[in-house]
């Protein structure tokens, strides 16, 4: 389909980053450095230093991040682990992998945990409690931690969505024990492939996720246990190296879209917004998605295709809700409500002003304002 705004447009974003990629691929490909070299290093060094982490570890995609991570944690069949159905399906499926049980806590109005559930969610048998930073916005950490500590949980952050946003100043993702960043291309800092890292303060922690990474090798000929294939390509880690530098002019950038979808949408009778970017004095959200809901999500949505804009839902069935999974035993009346109700407008860092507003004066037409 010939749309006139895409939800991501690929091919207009090489266009603007070709001139700057391609000598990097081509310088990297003719040093013959295609795995584990100094293009990793780098990237990983300047990530952990974006974030404010002391580690920071490329692997295959973020999904292998959360793996290595329940297996370096010991997850398994006595354990229970929190977090919320109102993400994908890759928070929580590494965990159930290896056995543990997952337990689900409802969400709140900005489709994020709703940390007053945590509390009574968590028991002596919750090993890993799992915020997801969705759409770019953080949780309240200081629930999180408070519940963490008092079953003496550990805190792993989903931060797929979520590179450099911040929470009391703090940027997400250093918050708990480690947390875990996807470079889908679709993703805030997108690799042309698949690709992820690990961060964390923790030296044990780091250590372990490089052993597992690479076969449970220390060093070229000495494993040291059992572990996975899960690096980062070098050549991915290069480009994502380079596009980490344009990292903080994307997301004020998403910042301003956001602004104006809120500007020009906020009167809307039946249509609600995500928080707006100036609205929260402890958050700064980076805006991922910008996800609205109405009770006539599905009118909308067609509405929006037949102007030629392309429309994300995120998600149309919540994870408990998978009739696969068998956890239909679940109640959670805003997840189920929520996933109703939303889609994601277009939003990423090639989109401009002209664009936001053919997308808001549709959405108006469409709510006969
Ligand atoms: C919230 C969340 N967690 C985990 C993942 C998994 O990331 P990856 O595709 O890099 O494995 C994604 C990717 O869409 C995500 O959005």
């Amino acid at each position: 389909m010939d749309w006139r705004v895409k939800f991501i447009d690929f091919p207009e974003q090489w266009r603007r980053q070709r001139g700057e990629l391609l000598p990097i691929i081509e310088d990297t490909i003719a040093r013959g450095d295609l795995m584990l070299r100094e293009q990793l290093v780098d990237f990983e060094t300047h990530l952990a230093a974006f974030n404010g982490s002391m580690h920071a570890v490329g692997v295959s995609n973020c999904t292998d991040g959360l793996r290595l991570l329940a297996h370096a944690l010991d997850v398994g069949p006595e354990d229970e682990v929190v977090t919320v159905a109102h993400t994908f399906i890759a928070t929580i499926s590494p965990f159930v992998l290896r056995g543990a049980t997952p337990v689900f806590v409802d969400i709140g109005a900005d489709h994020l945990m709703d940390t007053d559930q945590l509390l009574s969610a968590v028991t002596r048998r919750t090993k890993i409690i799992i915020p997801v930073h969705l759409n770019g916005r953080t949780v309240d950490m200081d629930a999180v931690l408070k519940a963490a500590n008092s079953v003496g949980a550990t805190v792993i952050e989903d931060a797929a969505q979520a590179l450099g946003a911040t929470y009391d100043g703090k940027t997400a993702g250093t918050f708990g024990a480690a947390s875990t960043y996807s470079f889908y291309p679709a993703k805030m800092l997108g690799a042309l492939g698949d690709a992820g890292a690990v961060l964390t303060d923790d030296p044990q922690i780091a250590k372990d996720m490089h052993r597992l990474r690479d076969h449970g090798r220390v060093t070229k000929s000495d494993v040291d246990g059992w572990g996975f294939n899960c690096r980062l390509d070098n050549l991915q880690a290069a480009i994502l190296d380079w596009r980490l530098t344009q990292l903080p002019v994307w997301i004020e950038h998403r910042r301003s879209l956001a602004r104006l979808y809120d500007e020009m949408l906020r009167d809307i009778d039946g249509l609600d917004l995500p928080v707006g970017p100036d609205s929260d004095s402890r958050r700064r959200d980076v805006f991922q998605n910008y996800p609205v809901m109405t009770n006539d999500r599905d009118a909308l949505f067609e509405h929006l295709r037949n102007d030629g804009i392309e429309i994300l839902i995120s998600w149309p069935l919540p994870v408990h809700k998978q009739p696969g999974l068998k956890l239909d035993h679940w109640n959670l009346p805003n997840t189920e409500r929520l996933s109703k109700r939303v889609l994601s407008l277009p939003m990423n860092a090639e989109l401009d002003v002209t664009q936001v507003e053919y997308v808001s004066k549709s959405v108006r037409r469409f709510f006969g304002v």
